[in-house]
C-alpha cells in the first residue's frame, strides 16, 4: 500500500526535523510517498509566494500533509500561512495531545488532549486601525467571531473524540463572564451538545484564566479540553510545558476533506541550522498521521521506539536536558525502529 502525501519541510529548524521524521517513517515502513512542496519563507524563495499555488494544488490532490513550522512575520508582513492553510482546507479541528513521555519531568503521568477551534475567534484577523487627530494608528481594533455552527462542530468533535478514545470527560474552556457573547455562545452550545452525550461522556466547564492556574496546580484533573481558537493556542503551549516543552508537542489540523499534521512549535530561529532541534514534535505529528490514515499498529510501534530511545537508551536532545544532536537522536531512534 502506498499513500501520496504532501511534505512541506518549512522554515528555520523545519527542514532538519522533517528530514529526521521522514527517515524514521521510511525505516518504519510507513506507506507515505511524498510530494515535496514549499511554503513560508521557503515558498517565497522557491515560487515568490509564502503560499504558492503549487503547494495548494498538491494538498488539494493528496488531502494529506505533513508540514514543518513556517515563519510568520510579527506585527506587519504577510498573513500567517498556517492560519491561511487551515482556512483554505476548512481544517476546523486542531488536536493537540500532551502526554508525559519521560519520567523525571516536572509532572508525570500527564495525558491531556486539547481540541482547539481552528477557524474562527480572533484568528479571523479582522483587524484595523482607527485614526484619531494626527495619529493614523491611534486605536487598534480587532473583531472576533464564533458561529453557532462551528461551535457545534468542534464541540461535537471533542465529545466524539472522547468516546472513540475511551476518555471520560470533556472540559469546555471559555471566558463567558467577560466576553459574554463571543465565548458565551461557545459555552451555551457546549452545554447543549454535552446533554446529547449524557451518561457516556462527562462535561465540565472552566473559565480560561482559572483553567490555566489549575493546569499548573493539578493537571491530572483534565482529560479532553475543548476551547476557542486563541485560548487553545495559548493553553496548548502551556500543556507542552507540562510535559517537557515544545520539542515534544505534536498537533493535527483536521477537516472533513483534508488533514495537515505539524508540530505545535514554530520555526525556532534561535537554534535553526545548528543541528540541535528536537524532532519529536514532528515525529509525534507523523504518528498521529499514521493513526488518522488507518495505521494504528505502525503508530504504536513508532511511539514505542521513541519511548525506548528516550527512556531506555537515554538519548535526548538539548531541550530535554540531553546532549544529542538532531542527527544523533535520529540515528538512535532508527536503531530502535530497525531492531
Ligand atoms: P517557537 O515555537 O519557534 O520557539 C519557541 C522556543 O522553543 C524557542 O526558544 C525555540 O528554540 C524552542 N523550540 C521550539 N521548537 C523546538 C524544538 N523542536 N527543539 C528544541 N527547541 C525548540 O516560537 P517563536 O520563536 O515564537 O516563533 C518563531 C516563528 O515560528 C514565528 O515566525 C512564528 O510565527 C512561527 N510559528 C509557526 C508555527 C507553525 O508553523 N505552526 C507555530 C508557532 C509559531
Ligand atoms: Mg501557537
Amino acid at each position: 500500500m502506498s499513500l501520496e502525501a504532501t511534505l512541506i519541510p518549512g522554515d528555520g529548524i523545519g527542514p532538519e526535523i522533517v528530514a529526521a521524521t521522514t527517515q524514521a517513517l521510511a525505516a518504519l515502513g510507513a506507506p507515505f510517498v511524498w510530494d515535496v512542496q514549499h511554503a513560508g519563507i521557503s515558498g517565497i524563495a522557491a515560487h515568490g509566494s509564502p503560499l504558492p499555488n503549487e503547494t495548494l494544488d498538491s494538498i488539494r490532490r493528496t488531502k494529506l500533509a505533513l508540514k514543518g513550522p513556517l515563519t510568520t512575520p510579527v506585527g506587519g508582513g504577510f498573513k500567517s500561512v498556517n492560519v491561511a492553510l487551515r482556512q483554505e482546507f476548512n481544517l476546523f479541528a486542531n488536536i493537540r495531545p500532551a502526554r508525559s513521555l519521560m519520567p523525571g519531568g516536572r509532572f508525570e503521568n500527564i495525558d491531556i488532549v486539547l481540541v482547539r477551534e481552528n477557524l474562527e475567534g480572533f484568528y479571523a484577523a479582522l483587524e484595523h486601525y482607527i485614526p484619531v487627530a494626527d495619529d493614523p494608528q491611534a486605536i487598534a481594533m480587532s473583531a472576533g467571531f464564533n458561529s453557532r455552527a462551528e461551535c457545534r462542530r468542534i464541540i461535537t468533535y471533542a465529545f466524539d473524540y472522547a468516546l472513540a478514545n475511551g476518555r471520560r470527560r470533556v472540559t469546555i474552556v471559555h471566558k463567558a463572564n467577560i466576553l459574554k457573547i463571543l465565548t458565551g455562545l461557545f459555552l451555551q452550545v457546549g452545554r447543549d451538545v454535552a446533554q446529547e452525550y449524557a451518561g457516556r461522556v462527562e462535561m465540565d466547564e472552566r473559565i480560561v484564566d482559572a483553567c490555566a492556574m489549575q493546569l499548573v496546580m493539578n493537571p491530572w484533573q483534565f482529560d479532553v479540553i475543548v476551547t476557542t481558537n486563541l485560548f487553545g493556542d495559548i493553553l496548548s503551549d502551556l500543556l507542552a510545558g507540562l510535559v517537557g516543552g515544545l520539542g515534544l508537542a505534536p498537533g493535527a489540523n483536521i477537516g472533513e476533506n483534508a488533514a495537515i499534521f505539524e508540530a505545535v512549535h514554530g520555526s525556532a530561529p534561535d537554534i535553526a541550522g545548528q543541528g540541535v532541534a528536537n524532532p519529536l514534535a514532528v515525529i509525534g505529528a507523523a504518528a498521529m498521521m499514521l493513526d488518522h490514515t488507518g495505521y494504528p499498529d505502525l503508530a504504536a510501534r513508532f511511539r514505542e521506539s521513541v519511548r525506548l530511545t528516550l527512556c531506555v537508551d537515554y538519548i535526548r536532545t538539548r531541550d530535554l536536558g540531553g546532549t544529542a544532536t538532531t542527527e544523533e537522536f535520529t540515528k538512535a531512534l532508527l536503531r530502535r525502529i530497525e531492531a
